[in-house]
Order: structure tokens, then C-alpha cells, then sequence
């Protein structure tokens, strides 16, 4: 017999959460389980919230944050009313060239979303950095009549996805990232070029979506962040200012909210260096009439030295400070976790610890056991505001 392809592998995990993975004994709701009903989504459904993390599809041969991995889905589970895909709906992941599209790793997850019961956000319609276009479009030749042809290639993705998980996902991250966090400017691109300016382009892309996804929560989504990067909040906020002024249907900032704890203050100085522009930026943003959504939250904690007590506990404090603060919007109705393991954690790639240690930013330490983190998130949704 011939090896399996890849495709073959994605179909084969995809049978198992529907069959053996997850039997056992239905709910009254119909469900084998309710996503979120005994941990931290319970306690923010008490406030009127949700909680959730993102997840993954990787073949189950190989050990991901992934539905495919039952370790890593008894804490989804557990913990999350809300799940979101942490790579797989981005056009590096379902659109191989500019005329395919590859549904594969998306689709189980969807199906898992609903299997057990956790709602599911979108990510992303349009990742606004080059560095994260799928290869052929960083020069992609849109010819002779290129304003029209970018739009075609963009309403085309951008209804190709939202009808496929119509009825589902409820809110989307139209654009990410546009805004360049050092010049507070929006980045340009070949579509961006292509349209004429990236303000047509970003329009465009949250219009296309309210005409394709009526009734769904539309989101800008960028990681400005209460460390005080002003020239990056500056930027988020004239974007949304144009967006009010040209009437453009963005409804929610996204406050990705991937956080870094400092390791020379205390968490106490630090956030007294931080609260005031933090509550300034959200101020300005609710004024204009935005809803806020934290996203992706996790923390960096590459500038606090190893020791693993000292940290974790540093850790669960600042982000118990964080989400005191930011939760005081009642604007804010999710709140996800970038991950819910150190395991898994994306930053251990992207920006290791220089002392080759991991990083513990997530609310489970590398065993699945929850840390202190948990705890502090427990508490600060338990303490929000009730929303109506
Ligand atoms: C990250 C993923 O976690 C990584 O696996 C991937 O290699 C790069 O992207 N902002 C976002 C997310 O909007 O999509 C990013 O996710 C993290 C930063």
C-alpha cells in the first residue's frame, strides 16, 4: 500500500474527532461535551463573557496544540466557550495559489467546534504584513487593470471563506495588523499597490465582509499594547478615525494583548507606568463607539530571570493587573488566550528566551497542569464587571 498523502493524513485525523475520540455519554444539549462548562469559560459566562484559546490542526503522527491531540483538547474542553483557528484560515493556509483553495486544516476544526459546542471566531480576512502573505502574492502581477483585479482576488477570498463557515463563526478579524507599529502608518503590499492605497483596500475588505457575512461581528485586530508602543496606538486609533469618517462597517478592536512583563520593576511600578496611556487609547476607541475583543492574549516573560516560582507568580500578577484594567470596558464581551499550554507556545519559536529556558505565559505549564496564570484569570474574570 502506498504511504498516505497529506491530504489523505488531514482526512484520517479528521474521522477521528468524529468518532472514537470524543464518544461517550451525550449531554441533555445533545453534545458528548459543553466546551468550557467546568473552567474559566463558566466563570466569565457568569459575567457575561466568554472565554477561549486558539487552536490547531496538525497530523496526529506529530504533537500540536491540536484537535487532533486529545491532551490538548481536554483542556479546550474544559476551559474554552470560544475557540479560534491559530493559523489555518490565513491565506498562507487555505489559499495555495491565486486561483485554488484548500479548506483542509480549517474544516475538522470547525466541525470539532461544533461537535463540542465552542463557538468560533475567524482569523484573519486580510494579514496586512508581507511577511505573512503566502509567497506568490508578495509580487503578484495583477495586470493591466490592477485596482479591478485586486478587488476581484479579495472579494472572491474574502466570500469564499465567510460562506463556508456561515452560521458558525460569529465574529471575524476582517483586517490584521495594518498599521506599522515604528511609523504608525499602514503598511503597503502588492494588493495594497494594487488597490491604490491601503486605506481603499482595508475599506474594502471590512465592506465585502459586512455584505458577505451580515450580522457578523467585524473586528480590526492589531497588537498595540498597554507597554506603551504610542506611535503604534496613534496609528490604530487615525485608522479607526478614518474608518468612522468614510463610514466603514468595523465594529470591534481587537486587543490582541500579547503582553510583556518587565524585569527590572516591580509589577506594581510597572503598571502604574502603564495604566494611564492604556486607559487613554481604550478611552478614545470606545468614544468613537468601538467594541473591544482581546483576542490573543499571552505573556513574554523573557526579561524575568528563570527562577520558575518567582516568575510564574510575577506572571499571574501582571496579567491579573492587565485584565482589572482592560475587563473595567464593558465593551469587552471575549477574551481568548493565545494557546492554552507552554507547551505548544508559539513564542518559544518565535522569540525564545535567551537563557534556553520556556516560556510559562500561558495559563497551563508544559505538563497540562494549570499555574498560577490560570488562577489569576479565574479571579479577574470572576471579578469583571457584569456585562447586560
Ligand atoms: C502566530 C502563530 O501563533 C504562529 O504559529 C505563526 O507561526 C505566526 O503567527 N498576531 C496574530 C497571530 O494575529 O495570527 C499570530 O499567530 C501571533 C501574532
Amino acid at each position: 500500500m502506498s504511504p498516505l498523502t497529506r491530504r489523505e493524513l488531514l482526512a484520517a485525523s479528521a474521522a477521528t474527532i468524529g468518532g472514537a475520540a470524543l464518544a461517550g455519554p451525550s449531554l441533555a444539549s445533545g453534545l458528548d461535551v459543553q466546551a468550557g462548562a467546568n473552567g474559566l469559560h463558566a466563570v466569565a459566562q457568569k459575567r457575561g463573557l466568554r472565554y477561549g484559546s486558539c487552536f490547531a490542526m496538525v497530523p496526529p503522527q506529530f504533537e500540536g496544540p491540536s484537535v487532533t491531540n486529545p491532551k490538548f483538547t481536554a483542556l479546550l474542553e474544559r476551559d474554552c466557550g470560544v475557540l479560534v483557528c491559530e493559523n489555518e484560515m490565513k491565506w498562507q493556509a487555505v489559499r495555495p495559489d491565486a486561483a485554488r483553495f484548500d479548506f483542509s486544516r480549517p474544516d475538522p476544526m470547525a466541525a470539532y467546534a461544533k461537535k463540542i459546542g465552542a463557538k468560533l471566531r475567524g482569523h484573519t480576512l486580510l494579514w496586512h504584513k508581507v511577511e505573512r502573505f503566502p509567497g506568490w502574492l508578495v509580487n503578484h502581477d495583477f495586470g493591466p487593470r490592477p485596482a479591478e483585479a485586486a478587488e476581484k482576488m479579495l472579494s472572491t477570498h474574502i466570500k469564499t471563506i465567510v460562506d463556508r463557515y456561515a452560521g458558525q463563526i460569529y465574529s471575524w478579524d476582517v483586517v490584521n495588523e495594518t498599521v506599522d507599529e515604528d511609523t504608525g502608518a499602514q503598511r503597503e503590499s502588492s494588493l495594497s499597490r494594487a488597490y491604490g492605497s491601503a486605506d481603499t483596500m482595508c475599506d474594502r475588505a471590512f465592506h465585502l465582509a459586512r455584505e458577505y457575512a451580515p450580522g457578523v461581528q467585524l473586528v480590526y485586530n492589531d497588537y498595540m499594547s498597554w507597554e506603551g508602543d504610542e506611535n503604534h496606538r496613534t496609528g490604530v486609533l487615525k485608522l479607526l478615525e478614518g474608518f468612522k469618517k468614510r463610514g466603514v462597517p468595523c465594529d470591534a478592536l481587537g486587543l490582541q494583548s500579547h503582553i510583556w512583563v518587565s524585569g527590572e520593576e516591580t509589577v506594581a511600578q510597572q503598571v502604574r507606568r502603564q495604566e494611564k496611556g492604556w486607559r487613554t487609547f481604550l478611552d478614545e476607541a470606545v468614544a468613537m463607539g468601538y467594541k473591544l475583543e482581546i483576542t490573543e492574549m499571552d505573556v513574554n516573560d523573557k526579561r524575568v530571570p528563570a527562577d520558575i516560582a518567582a516568575r510564574d507568580a510575577k506572571i499571574a500578577d501582571y496579567v491579573k493587573a492587565y485584565l482589572d484594567v482592560t475587563l473595567s470596558y464593558s465593551q469587552i464581551t471575549d477574551v481568548l488566550s493565545w494557546g492554552m499550554t507552554d507547551r505548544y507556545f508559539w513564542l518559544n519559536g518565535f522569540d525564545p528566551r535567551t537563557d534556553g529556558g520556556q516560556h510559562r505565559g500561558l495559563p497551563y505549564d508544559a505538563d497540562f497542569k494549570p499555574k498560577p496564570l490560570y488562577h489569576a484569570i479565574e479571579r479577574a474574570l470572576a471579578a469583571a464587571p457584569i456585562r447586560g
